[in-house]
C-alpha cells in the first residue's frame, strides 16, 4: 500500500507578500484553481488512495483540514506541530503515525508546494520505484539541474538506468560547488520528494539522529487526538532539535536510491519561479488578475485591484489589499530579506 505525506509546514517567506504566515503557499491557487496542497493531493490520489498524511502547523489546522475536505478527503490524519521542527521530525511523526495503523505502508512523501506538470509521468515513477523502496532503499526522485541553484540538495548518481544508488548526496552547495558538479555531470537536484518503508525511515533516523527520533516519539506518543488532529505534545516536540530530512539522513544513509524524471516539476521557491510556470502571453508576460500591460516585457503582475503596466520588462508586481511589492524579477531571491526587516523592525 502506498501512503501519501503531505509537507505542509512551510512558510513561504520568498513569495511575499502573497504567501504569509497565517496563510502560506501551500493553501494559496497560485498555478490554477486548486491550492497548492489540493493539487498535491489530487496529483497522487490515483495511487496513493488512502486518505492522506498530512502535516502541519497548528495554526494552519482548520485551513488544511478545510482545503481537504473541498477536494473529497474524508478521515485525513492530520498531523499538527506545535513548532516547526523542519522535516526530519516531521516526516518521522508520519511514519510513526502511519506505523500505528498496524500495517507498514511505503511513505510517498510530497512537498505540498511544488509544481507537477505531469502527473501520469510522476505516478509512473513511483510505481517504478517502487520494488526498491519495498527493498529497503529511501528513493528520491532526481530532476535534470539547468543551473548552479543553491537552494536544492544534489545528488550524484552512479551509472545506470531507472533507479540507481546515490554515490553522494549534498544539500545546498555553494555556487562554486554547484557549478563543479553541473560540469562533471551525473549529478540531480533532490526534488525533496521520496518514497520509502516508514520503518526503514525510522531505522536511518535512529542510526543518524536518535534525538530526533526520541524527541518525535515522545511527543507522538503523548498525543492528544482529536477527530481528525493528531495533536504532537507540545513540550516533548518543542525539545526536538530542528533538522531537514537532507542534512538529518539522506547525506549520511547508505541505502539511499534516485530515479531521475522528467515531469515538469517546479518548486515554486519565489516569483521567478511562478512566472516560469505561469502561462505568459507573447511578449513573456504572466498575469494574475486585472492586469493591463502596455510594452512591457517578460514581467509578471499579480493583482487584487487594476494594475497596469508601461513600457517595462523583467518585473515582478505584486498588489494585495495591504502590501505593494516591486521588484527586478533576477532578484526576487532577496523578498526574504524584507520579510526578515518587517519581523524585525516592527
Ligand atoms: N510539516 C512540516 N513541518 N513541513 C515542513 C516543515 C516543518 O517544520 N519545514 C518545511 N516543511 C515542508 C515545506 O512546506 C515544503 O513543502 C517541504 O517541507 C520542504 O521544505 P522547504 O523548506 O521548502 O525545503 P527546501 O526547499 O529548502 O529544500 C528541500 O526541497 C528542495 C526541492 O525543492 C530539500 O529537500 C532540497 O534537498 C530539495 O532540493
Ligand atoms: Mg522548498
Amino acid at each position: 500500500r502506498l501512503q501519501a505525506v503531505l509537507l505542509s509546514g512551510g512558510s513561504g517567506t520568498r513569495l511575499w507578500p502573497l504567501s504569509r504566515e497565517a496563510y502560506p503557499k501551500q493553501f494559496l491557487p497560485l498555478a490554477g484553481e486548486d491550492s497548492m496542497l489540493q493539487a498535491t493531493w489530487r496529483r497522487v490520489a490515483p495511487i496513493a488512495p488512502s486518505p492522506p498524511i498530512v502535516v502541519a502547523n497548528e495554526e494552519h489546522r482548520f485551513l488544511a483540514a478545510e482545503q481537504l475536505r473541498l477536494v473529497g478527503v474524508s478521515d485525513p490524519a492530520i498531523v499538527l506541530e506545535p513548532v516547526g521542527r523542519n522535516t526530519a521530525p516531521a516526516i518521522a511523526a508520519a511514519a510513526l503515525q502511519a506505523m500505528a495503523a498496524g500495517d507498514e505502508p511505503l511513505l510517498l512523501v510530497l512537498p505540498s508546494d511544488h509544481v507537477v506538470r505531469d502527473a501520469d509521468a510522476f505516478c509512473a515513477a513511483v510505481q517504478a520505484a517502487s520494488s526498491a523502496a519495498e527493498q529497503g532503499a529511501l528513493v528520491t526522485f532526481g530532476i535534470v539541474p539547468n543551473a548552479p541553484e543553491t537552494g536544492f540538495g544534489y545528488i550524484h548518481a552512479s551509472d545506470g538506468e531507472g533507479v540507481r544508488k546515490v554515490l553522494r548526496f549534498v544539500e545546498k552547495p555553494d555556487t562554486d560547488t554547484a557549478q563543479r558538479y553541473l560540469d562533471e555531470g551525473g549529478y540531480y537536484w533532490n526534488s525533496g520528494m521520496f518514497l520509502f518503508r516508514a520503518s526503514r525511515y525510522l531505522d536511518e533516523l535512529r542510526k543518524f539522529r536518535p534525538d530526533i527520533l526520541e524527541a518525535t516519539t515522545r511527543a507522538f506518543e503523548s498525543a492528544k487526538r482529536d477527530g481528525d488532529f493528531v495533536r504532537l505534545d507540545k513540550e516533548a516536540f518543542a525539545a526536538c532539535p530542528s533538522d531537514s530530512i537532507d542534512y538529518a539522513v539522506m547525506e549520511k544513509t547508505e541505502v539511499a536510491c534516485v530515479l531521475p524524471v522528467d515531469i515538469g516539476w517546479n518548486d515554486v521557491g519565489s516569483w521567478s519561479a511562478l512566472w516560469e510556470v505561469s502561462e505568459q502571453d507573447g511578449e513573456g508576460n504572466a498575469h494574475h488578475g486585472d492586469v493591463i500591460s502596455v510594452d512591457s516585457r517578460d514581467s509578471y503582475a499579480y493583482a487584487q485591484r487594476l494594475v497596469a503596466l508601461v513600457g517595462v520588462d523583467n518585473l515582478v508586481v505584486v498588489e494585495t489589499d495591504d502590501a505593494v511589492l516591486v521588484a527586478r524579477k533576477d532578484r526576487v531571491q532577496q523578498v526574504k530579506d524584507v520579510v526578515a526587516k518587517l519581523k524585525s523592525d516592527r
